[in-house]
């Protein structure tokens, strides 16, 4: 295949590259703050979701009667796709923090299979 030496190629462009990559990984570490792990794509941060486990989960946690009780009917509202949350791995950090701030104890892939199963129902990143 093309072992050659691609990225040497053209001095200034390869230095350009660098500052615009330097300038991407400033945005990403932002975006990162607060969450635990931020792989952009839902199909690379969940890909080993446990969503039966998931939704178990969301069930013993009782997740859906304290968002009924801020924000009324079933409380799936509180999830709101185009607000804040606008990645993946910004969903896994939401869930990360109720699960620190309320005290849930979950393990990191408890976080993530919980993200994914509220991925899957109502925010549907890819
Ligand atoms: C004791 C009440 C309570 C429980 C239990 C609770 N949450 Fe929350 N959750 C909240 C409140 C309040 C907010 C809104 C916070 C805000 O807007 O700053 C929220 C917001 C969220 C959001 C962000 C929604 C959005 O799109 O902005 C997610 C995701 C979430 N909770 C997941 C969960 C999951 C998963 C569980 C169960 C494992 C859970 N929460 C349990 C109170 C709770």
């Amino acid at each position: 295949m093309d072992e050659g030496n691609r990225s040497r190629s053209g001095r200034a462009s390869s230095r350009r590259r660098a500052v615009a990559l330097a300038a991407v990984a400033a945005v990403l570490a932002w975006a990162a703050a607060g969450t635990a792990q931020t792989p952009p794509r839902a199909a690379t941060l969940f890909a080993d979701a446990d969503l039966p486990l998931g939704e178990r989960l969301i069930r013993e946690h009782r997740c859906a009667e304290c968002h009924a009780r801020k924000f009324g009917g079933d409380g799936a509202s509180i999830y709101r796709p185009k607000g804040r949350i606008s990645t993946p791995g910004f969903l896994r950090g939401m869930v990360e923090q109720c699960n620190t701030e309320l005290n849930f104890g979950l393990f990191p892939e408890e976080v993530t299979s919980v993200a994914a199963v509220l991925n899957r129902d109502h925010y549907r990143f890819d």
